[in-house]
């Protein structure tokens, strides 16, 4: 019985991080990642600021409407707001869930030029059990799929990427922590949407095949996938009913319906897109999805509030505003009500 309970509370926790239309946000970016973003918005990068940020998303007042969760990056996990609270303790008062990005960047692929797989499984049991101590519910791991038109990615490239996905998923579960399974096929190329959709269902197929071999519990995880879009580099152009209906039909394909929940990245599109997409998949084939399809967004959640605040105290308000607005906007698209 005990092990039933656990793999209950497991999928009690991945339906609750997709329930009520909300969404997830990520604010996990590396300290790397986060500082390049200060940096093209003139933002001095420094720690402080880097928690100065946090605490702008994370108090934003009503966001908790919008957002289940929020993924965290280690050094947020214990930062507190500027008057001392932990952020933990904000987040949980405000019924968002914490969770926390597990993989520690990419390395190159050997014998793959150009090719990635994601790093950071060597002490994932003993971190799992710190952050589980710590009350971290959910977890993310990353894996870059770079594709072209004709050659990338090569099968070794996406067999070694789901292999380190699901040993990860693996270990969250045996910690009582929920996994997000993130695949990213990346949108830099030139290639068409139809590449991307064949390359997609392919990483994902043999995602989940590694899943089964690794005796994974898909009620208990979430799948942050991207989308089918052609590439930032392509001169394709495509409507958001065009996104939707590879995306669907991709999905379909290759995701078990027992799966908990689809939380979309954004994956550097314009977050007016990423809502229109997410909007179109919802308002057209609602009634063929066997999970809840949402968003798990980082930049076209809160790139625009980044923009705003500029590291600056009078900017706050104006930054939690721009927040909470595309927030609102992708619940409503969440509804396939976005307008
Ligand atoms: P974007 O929505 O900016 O793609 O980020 C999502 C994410 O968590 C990347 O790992």
């Amino acid at each position: 019985m005990e092990k039933e309970d656990h793999i209950q509370q497991l999928i009690n926790t991945a339906k609750a991080m997709v329930a009520d239309h909300k969404g997830l946000v990520a604010i996990d970016e590396s300290v790397a990642t986060l500082n390049k973003r200060f940096e093209g918005s003139g933002i001095e990068q420094t720690e402080e600021n880097r928690r100065a940020y946090r605490e702008v998303l994370i108090t934003t007042p009503g966001i908790g409407e919008y957002i289940n969760g929020a993924i965290l990056f280690d050094e947020t996990v214990y930062q507190k707001t500027a008057s001392g609270t932990p952020f933990l303790e904000v987040m949980n008062k405000a019924g968002i869930i914490p969770g926390i990005k597990l993989d520690e960047g990419t390395e190159d692929l050997a014998g793959f030029p150009g090719e990635k797989v994601t790093k950071g499984l060597d002490d994932l049991a003993e971190r799992l059990t710190g952050y589980a101590k710590l009350g971290l519910k959910f977890a993310k791991w990353r894996a870059v799929i770079l594709i072209d038109g004709l050659t990338l990615p090569s099968d070794a490239c996406l067999v070694s990427n789901a292999h380190a996905l699901a040993r990860y998923a693996a270990a969250c579960q045996r910690a009582g922590i929920v996994p997000i399974v993130e695949p990213e096929v990346i949108m830099d190329g030139d290639h068409n949407i139809e590449r991307c959709a064949e390359v997609t269902e392919k990483a994902l197929r043999i995602l989940f095949e590694q899943l089964y071999l690794l005796k994974v519990e898909l009620g208990g995880l979430i799948l942050k996938p991207n989308m089918i879009l052609p590439g930032a580099g392509s001169a394709q152009k495509v409507d958001a009913d065009r996104v939707a209906a590879l995306t669907v039909q991709t999905l379909r394909n290759a995701v078990p319906a027992t799966v908990s929940g689809v939380a979309f990245l954004s994956g550097g599109q314009d977050a007016l897109a990423a809502t229109k997409n997410l909007n179109a998949i919802n308002l057209t084939y609602k009634a063929e999805l066997p999970w809840p399809v949402t968003y798990s967004f980082s930049r076209a959640l809160h790139q625009p509030a980044l923009e705003l605040w500029k590291g600056k105290a009078e900017n706050v308000k104006a930054a939690q505003e721009s927040f909470l607005e595309l927030a609102k906007a992708n619940r409503l698209a969440r509804k396939g009500e976005f307008k």
